[in-house]
């Protein structure tokens, strides 16, 4: 099928797989990040991607506004994350005007080959308990 259309259209040579294939994007990378040790962060790296190349449409006022990514629940809720993953990856999205650079895509498909993992602080109640007046282990004597 490929070849076919191929032979018609010599000039879209090296698009092929993708122009010929249902795709409109005209050139998408073809490889697949692994997920990378550490993982993207999600608070410092991957959702400010979001927030400025998803949300202007999948959020308050977008076109996609019935499927907002505001928020991690968002996302997996919404996204679902499996078809952000593949939407960014064959390239259907973001759509135009809003654009991923080279390495935001990269970033992007990284987190999603690590599963989603989340960096968030916990809400509250973690282990360090930071009262004031620490008075040291107790360390009575030994009684009899
Ligand atoms: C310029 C607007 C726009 C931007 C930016 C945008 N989207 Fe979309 N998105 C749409 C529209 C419109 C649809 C629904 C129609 C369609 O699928 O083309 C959609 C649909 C989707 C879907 C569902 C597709 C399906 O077939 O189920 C996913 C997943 C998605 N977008 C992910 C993203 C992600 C991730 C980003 C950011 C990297 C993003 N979109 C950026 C407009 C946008």
């Amino acid at each position: 099928m490929c070849g076919a259309r191929l032979a018609a259209l010599p000039v879209l040579g090296l698009g092929c797989v993708l122009a010929a294939c249902g795709s409109p994007a005209k050139s998408c990378p073809q490889e697949i990040p692994p997920c990378p040790s550490p993982a993207p962060s999600l608070v410092n790296e991957v959702n400010p991607i979001i927030q400025s190349v998803c949300v202007p449409c999948h959020g308050p006022g977008g076109i996609e506004a019935n499927r907002p990514y505001l928020t991690y629940e968002d996302m997996a809720t919404n996204g679902p994350f499996l078809t952000m993953y593949q939407q960014v990856l064959v390239c259907l999205m973001p759509q135009a005007p809003q654009q991923l650079t080279t390495s935001q895509r990269q970033r992007l498909l990284e987190w999603f080959a690590c599963r989603e993992p989340d960096d968030r602080a916990p809400a509250d109640g973690g282990p360090g308990d930071a009262g004031s007046g620490d008075d040291g282990p107790g360390d009575g004597p030994p009684s009899d």
